[in-house]
């Protein structure tokens, strides 16, 4: 059966440093060039697109094949990739300068890399190597604090459309020697570019990282560099059971890139829990801990029937205000200061929701919530938690399970629960009808009524 007319292969095998492999010979770009031709071709009905390991052919990397012919492509470079798929795609006739035929020798040069490869493997167990995945592990801190600390500095506006070690140095404040070994870092990182002793912003670069760019995430992700610090204490806070205070997260800058922390995610996902739970009927929200307002935001937009509660803590109140205020749905979006866990949340909702929330706190919280929720719904309203859930025995999946931890290192009693667990507490607290709803990414919803 070949649901697709042609089947692509590309070899993306990463290696260690190094070693040999299409990646390294610029397999990415090749997969990159394919698809944007592809699509740009109007061939997407006809040709599937896959990554693949290792076919033992390194040496003649980038390598390829093409199904149902079988034809394998060697020393792929991005710039050939126009005439595969105006050739080879289009018209049906393999690109003769570029392919490779010789089966016997391509047999052999494979069988040989297993039997290296193989016989590499059983010397390093023998002598106890510790597995390159293990170590690559371990290490993975080094390339997200180097871009953290870029970020904290603001390196890549200090780099703009090119700079010095020094230039940029003198820019931040920061030691000439030190920022050219960060800079170092960045280019083999592959977030920056290095012609002579000029730096430059590569395209991503410049369009999330840069100061004045529309789609500049950093503030955003200062907030994943305020929590680093907080991860620095997991070791001390598994011994505890509780977060340690390390007093750097009480002022208004934290606040703020936290705030932009939490719209970044919500933005992308509100559309989606816009559609699942529908507008139909209706006509009023509360959105406990809203933050930026993303959620409330979406459903005014959705329907102009729909008007929405933003309940959040008073250092919140003016980020919130002003996020609904850009968004020009002031009229249907109002917003208070309040305490979720105890002061009065009203009634008569349609619509009660939790995105984001349930994790920051205890079971015993989050039960409490749940029956002061229901008291603030209307009949047959419906109580809505996103969260990130994770699996009945909590060991997966692992975006979850780690989330976990950061509740561990951020909250007195937070963590991440189960499907089996938020459906134990809405039961509890007289709900019915409970389902659970996966959207697209890490956060699902369970909604009960
Ligand atoms: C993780 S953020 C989620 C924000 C938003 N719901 C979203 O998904 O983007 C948690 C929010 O709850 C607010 N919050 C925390 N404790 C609260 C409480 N006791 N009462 C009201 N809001 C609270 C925080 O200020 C923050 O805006
Ligand atoms: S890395 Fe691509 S064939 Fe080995």
């Amino acid at each position: 059966m070949e649901p697709f007319r042609f089947h692509l292969f590309v070899c993306t095998q990463q290696k260690p440093e190094g070693v040999v492999s299409c990646p390294a010979s610029g397999s990415f770009a090749v997969l990159d060039a394919l698809d944007r031709q592809i699509q740009a071709g109007g061939l997407d009905g006809d040709c599937q697109l896959t990554t693949c390991g290792c076919m033992g052919l390194c040496d003649e990397g980038p390598v390829m094949v093409v199904y149902p012919a079988g034809v394998w492509y060697r020393r792929v470079q991005a710039s050939d990739v126009g005439e595969i798929v105006d050739a080879h795609l289009r018209q049906g006739r393999a690109v003769g300068r570029l392919a490779w035929n010789d089966a016997s020798a391509m047999k052999a040069m494979a069988v040989e890399h297993r039997e290296k490869f193989r016989a590499a493997m059983t010397a390093r167990d023998k002598a106890g190597t510790l597995p390159d995945h293990l170590d690559q592990m371990i290490r993975g801190y080094m390339p997200s604090r180097c871009i953290l600390t870029a970020l904290e500095l603001d390196i890549f506006t200090a780099v703009g459309d090119g700079a010095t070690a020094e230039q940029a140095g003198t820019r931040i404040h920061a030691n000439a020697r030190a920022v050219g070994m960060l800079l170092n870092a960045l280019v083999a990182l592959g977030l920056l570019s290095k012609s002579g002793d000029t730096y430059r912003n590569t395209p991503a670069s410049s369009r999330f990282f840069v100061q004045g760019s529309k789609d500049n995430h950093r503030n955003g992700l200062l907030h994943i560099a305020n929590i680093w610090h907080r991860w620095s204490t997991l070791t001390d806070s598994v011994r505890s059971g509780t977060r340690i205070p390390i007093g750097r997260d009480e002022t208004p800058e934290w606040t703020t890139d936290f705030i932009a922390a939490m719209d970044r995610h919500a933005k992308e996902r509100a559309p989606s829990v816009v559609k699942a739970l529908g507008t139909a009927g209706v006509h009023r929200i509360l959105d406990l801990g809203g933050g930026s307002g993303a959620y409330s935001i979406a459903f005014a937009r959705a329907s102009s029937d729909v008007h929405c509660d933003i309940l959040d803590v008073s250092e919140v109140v003016p980020l919130t205000t002003e996020y609904v205020k850009q968004a020009g749905v002031s009229a249907q979006v109002k917003v208070r200061a309040g305490d979720m866990l105890t002061d009065d949340l009203g009634s008569g909702y349609d619509i009660v929701m939790l995105n984001a929330i349930c994790h920051m706190f205890s079971e015993e919280e989050n039960r409490e919530l749940f029956r002061r929720a229901r008291q603030a719904l209307a009949l047959k309203g419906r109580l809505v938690v996103q969260d990130f859930i994770l699996n009945r025995d909590k060991t997966g999946p692992l975006h979850a399970a780690l989330f976990s931890l950061n509740m561990l290192v951020s909250t007195d009693s937070g963590a991440d629960y189960s499907e089996v667990e938020y459906t134990q507490w809405m039961k509890d607290a007289g709900f019915t009808d409970i389902c659970r709803i996966n959207l697209p990414g890490p956060s699902d919803l369970i909604v009960g009524r």
